[in-house]
């Protein structure tokens, strides 16, 4: 059991909590960035092998930048019941919504830091990553929360979402710029499937319900597969008034992760996102559980699309924008919501690229821009962080950790948003490695 690939090589977990204090640094950390960046992932204790990638213990990793120096680094598990392996499903057949690997996502908002897994209640955690403990909205959220909240960059409310194999399958919720949940709705006619995502326009929420469906049969833990016989839509509501959605036909397919949405001056919207189709869907879904024939990595074909509703259609348009596998999309999240120029991700082997990268995608001149962070390095999400008195959309960092295959280390990677190709433009030493893991943010200090 021990080959599963989730625990195995760049994901084998590390068996212990570090704390480093004024950190090793190359090339010039923007005194700017000066807060924390922390990135969670799945990470069970050593032993411990889950049934599914998303079903390993939180842990995450955490920098301290300030004023051009890395002050500290520590990794912890987010100390949840499911650390102690309470399981989600109580003997009485009730959910333990507290216990949740919180291994999915890291935010911050409103002057609370969440670690966030969607099946589950959000667990707050300090600024030195100890963890607070559960967290409900004073009691307003009484559902589980998904791990991919969007923040209005104009409002600063956050939207989020709960969702369900069982009615009511969707439920809406927005939470004003002081952390308070002040909208919850049923949205209406939604179905059983997978929502890791969704996104928010100016004036919308769109729904992704797509092709990967309940099913009692998956024995994994997380009770889900592809169904050709399900119809697969993208939905669109309106962020204000009745909570009823136009719902749009697409082609069969999944999306883990939304890059973005944005409303054009047609009225039309625009998504954009890697999308599976089954078998890129099938082939990841083997190697997140460590079935036979799975994929070299987690990702088995993942590719750019974006799709274009148009009202009064009821049927999306469909394009393909590039071939390389990619995941983990990030934009500037100032134009969250907004048209936006320039996104990015992370590839992984195949489409002719044989490694991984980070990418810049252009969609003014529908161009990208690779990473060159050296043979047998492997970069994590990169998140973007706008340049103090930017103007342009690309005008910041974009910081990640990169894993050295070879040597068994890690660093943290700042790169120049404007050429992800360029030497980066600082690297902090990490003083173990860290395994492959899922998502993370950067919190500037207040
Ligand atoms: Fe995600």
């Amino acid at each position: 059991m021990n080959d599963m690939p989730y625990i195995s090589d760049h994901y084998a977990p590390v068996a212990e909590e570090h704390t480093a204090h004024a950190l090793t640094a190359h090339g010039t950390l923007p005194p700017e960035l000066t807060g924390r960046y922390f990135r969670n992932g799945h990470n069970p204790k050593p032993g411990v092998v889950p049934t599914h990638w998303f079903k390993g213990a939180g842990m995450i990793h955490g920098l301290r930048l300030r004023d051009g120096n890395a002050e500290w680094y520590r990794n912890r598990w987010v100390r949840t019941p499911a650390l102690d392996g309470a399981p989600f499903q109580r003997p009485d057949g009730s959910i333990d919504l507290t216990a949740s690997v919180a291994g999915t996502h890291v935010i911050e908002h409103a002057g609370r830091i969440l670690a966030l897994q969607e099946a589950n209640l959000p667990f707050e955690v300090t600024a030195e990553l100890d963890t607070v403990g559960a967290y409900d909205f004073g009691g307003k959220l009484t559902t589980a929360m998904t791990a991919h909240p969007k923040e209005d960059p104009v409002t600063g409310e956050l939207h989020f979402f709960a969702y369900s194999p069982f009615p009511p399958h969707l439920i809406y919720y927005v939470a004003s710029a002081a952390g308070e949940i002040i909208r919850q709705v049923e949205v209406e006619g939604a179905g059983p499937s997978l929502m890791h995502d969704f996104a928010i326009t100016e004036n919308h929420v769109v729904w992704l319900d797509m092709s990967v469906v309940f099913d009692h049969a998956e024995q994994s833990g997380i009770p889900y597969r592809w169904h050709d016989d399900y119809a697969p839509r993208i939905g669109v509501m309106p962020r204000t008034g009745p909570a009823t959605v136009t719902w749009y036909d697409v082609e069969p397919g999944a999306l883990l992760h939304v890059a973005n949405a944005y409303e054009d001056g047609a009225g039309r919207i625009h998504v954009e996102g890697p999308r599976f189709d089954r078998s890129a869907w099938e082939g990841s879904w083997k190697w997140w559980v460590g079935a036979p024939g799975h994929s070299e990595v987690p990702n088995a074909g993942a590719i750019q699309y974006r799709w274009i509703l148009e009202p009064g259609t009821r049927r999306a348009k469909e394009e393909l924008m590039d071939g390389l596998p990619t995941d983990f999309p990030t934009i500037n999240d100032a134009v969250l919501g907004r048209r936006n120029r320039y996104s990015y991700a992370v590839t992984f082997p195949g489409g002719g690229l044989h490694r991984h990268a980070i990418v810049k995608y252009d969609n003014a001149t529908g161009g990208r821009q690779l990473s060159e962070l050296g043979a047998n390095r492997v970069p994590g999400e990169a998140v973007f962080v706008a340049a103090e008195g930017g103007t342009a959309e690309d005008d910041g960092y974009l910081l990640t950790i990169v894993s050295d295959l070879e040597h068994h280390t890690s660093e943290f990677v700042v790169l120049d948003a404007h050429d992800v190709s360029a030497p980066p433009i600082a690297t902090v030493e990490l003083p173990h490695r860290v395994p492959g893991g899922i998502h993370g943010s950067w919190i500037a200090d207040a």
